[in-house]
Parts: structure tokens; C-alpha cells; sequence
């Protein structure tokens, strides 16, 4: 799979929460081939992913689907937004074959799958033949806050948007995002109910930002910078160096 592939569907993806049925046989082998590919944000953090039916999984706001991709990881400083910078590739990979997909922050495993190698259970996403349109017509049909609410960088406007149209738990887009030059530093709002949510959230923007750089045809590094600000409110989480 290309990263171009990958970025164009950052304009066109929604969540699908309506399903005709399973994948086949022969999809599926491709969809856990891609997952084992996937580029960590923290490459130092133990991940693993499974493939759990609509049975092994339970919880508010759930979506019926025949299969859900589930991340489990180590708990470590950055685990909760590697796991959406992780995961979102897999989204984007899904909506890029037409294939449906949505994100499911209140659903969790059940049984044996509460827990797989000692690894915890971060956050899941629910996929299947979709039963509803996969892509957007156009960019319009985002609902999204405007750049100005969420960067107070100047230019920049093709990296950003792409951030800028990231799916977010309730669709909250709990992020802000400042520098400049080289450099686009992701930040999280940090809050007492939602936030892990919020800190997968900014794995997501991550992603998309990450993704964005490399169509422009930068390195597009993704670094922790060590005694980073944030805007009042809002937490660190990594940044992408644009040279
Ligand atoms: C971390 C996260 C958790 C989410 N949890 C749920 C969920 O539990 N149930 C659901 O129906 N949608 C869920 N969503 C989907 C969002 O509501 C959706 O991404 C957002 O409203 C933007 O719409 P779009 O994905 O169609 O662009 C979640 C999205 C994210 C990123």
C-alpha cells in the first residue's frame, strides 16, 4: 500500500455504521497483512492487533459489525496516541478499498480478549462489507471546526487541512496544533472524562499530519520533543519535522 493511497482517503473517509456483512477470506488476509505493517508513532511501545467478531465485543455506542480491529499495548508514556496514529492507518487502508469502518471508543472485548499477550486493550475499530455510502463526495460534507480554531500557525494550510479533517471521538477534534518553519507540534485538551480519548485523538491528527508531509515530499520525522509548551488547557504529544 502507497501513502498516497492512504492520503487521498483522508478527503473522502467517513465512519460506516451500517453493515451488509463479513469481508471474505482472501480480504481479510490482506487487512492483517496491512496491520502488521503498520509505522508506530513510538516505535519503543509493545503493540498488538486481533481481529475480534461482532460476539467478542461489548460496550455503549457500539456499532453491529461483523469484525473490529482491536489494539492492545503496553501502558507507557504515549500509548493511547500511538495506538490512533496506528490504528488510523488502518482506517484510511479500509476506506481506500472500499472497504466500511468506525471507530468505537465505548465498546470493549469480552472474555479471552480482555487481554492478549499481557498487553491491555486500548480502543477499537469496527469494520465489514459496508451497508452506507464509504466515501464523501467532497471535502464540504466534513463537519469540522475552521484552522482558525485549532492552529495559530500561519500558511501551511495543505498540511493542516488534512489534520484538520481527522475523525475524533464525538467528533470533539480535541486538538491544537502550533509552530511553524520545520515543524507542526501536536497537542491534546486535556480533561477529566475524555482523556484517552482525546490523546488517541491526536495519534489520529498525528497521522493525517504525518501522512500529509509526506505527499509534500518531506521526511515527515515524528519526534517527542523533550520540555514542550502547550496552549493553556492542552497537553504535549509529539511533533512532525517537516524538512
Ligand atoms: C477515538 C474515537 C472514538 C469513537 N467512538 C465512536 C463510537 O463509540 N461509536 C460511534 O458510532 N462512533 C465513534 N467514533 C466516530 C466519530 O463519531 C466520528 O469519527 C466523528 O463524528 C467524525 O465523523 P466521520 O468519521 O464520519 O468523519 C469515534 C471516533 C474516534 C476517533
Amino acid at each position: 500500500m502507497e501513502h498516497m493511497e492512504l492520503y487521498e482517503a483522508i478527503f473522502k473517509r467517513r465512519s460506516v455504521r451500517r453493515y451488509a456483512g463479513p469481508i471474505d477470506e482472501g480480504t481479510m488476509e490482506e487487512v492483517e497483512s496491512f496491520a502488521r505493517s503498520l509505522k508506530p508513532l513510538h516505535p519503543g511501545i509493545r503493540t498488538e492487533l486481533r481481529v475480534l467478531n461482532d460476539d467478542g465485543v461489548r460496550g455503549p455506542f457500539k456499532v453491529s459489525a461483523p469484525h473490529f480491529l482491536a489494539i492492545y499495548s503496553e501502558e507507557a508514556d504515549g500509548h493511547a496516541a500511538n495506538a490512533g496514529f496506528m490504528l488510523q492507518q488502518m482506517d484510511l487502508f479500509l476506506s481506500s478499498r472500499g472497504i466500511g469502518s468506525c471507530w468505537q471508543g465505548g465498546p470493549r472485548p469480552t472474555g479471552d480478549a480482555k487481554k492478549v499477550s499481557g498487553l491491555g486493550f486500548v480502543i477499537s475499530l469496527a469494520f465489514g462489507v459496508p451497508g452506507e455510502d464509504v466515501h464523501r463526495r467532497s471535502t464540504a460534507e466534513f463537519k469540522r471546526k475552521p484552522l482558525e480554531d485549532i492552529t495559530d500557525i500561519g500558511g501551511m494550510n495543505d498540511i493542516l487541512e488534512a489534520a484538520r479533517l481527522a475523525p475524533s471521538g464525538m467528533n470533539r477534534q480535541s486538538w491544537y496544533f502550533t509552530g511553524g518553519g520545520d515543524v507542526i507540534r501536536v497537542h491534546y485538551a486535556r480533561s477529566m472524562l475524555t482523556d484517552q480519548m482525546n490523546r488517541v485523538n491526536a495519534g489520529i491528527a498525528l497521522c493525517h499530519l504525518w501522512l500529509a508531509a509526506l505527499h509534500e515530499g518531506s521526511a515527515a520525522e515524528l519526534v517527542r520533543e523533550e520540555g514542550q509548551d502547550a496552549p493553556r488547557g492542552f497537553s504535549y504529544v509529539a511533533s512532525v519535522m517537516l524538512k
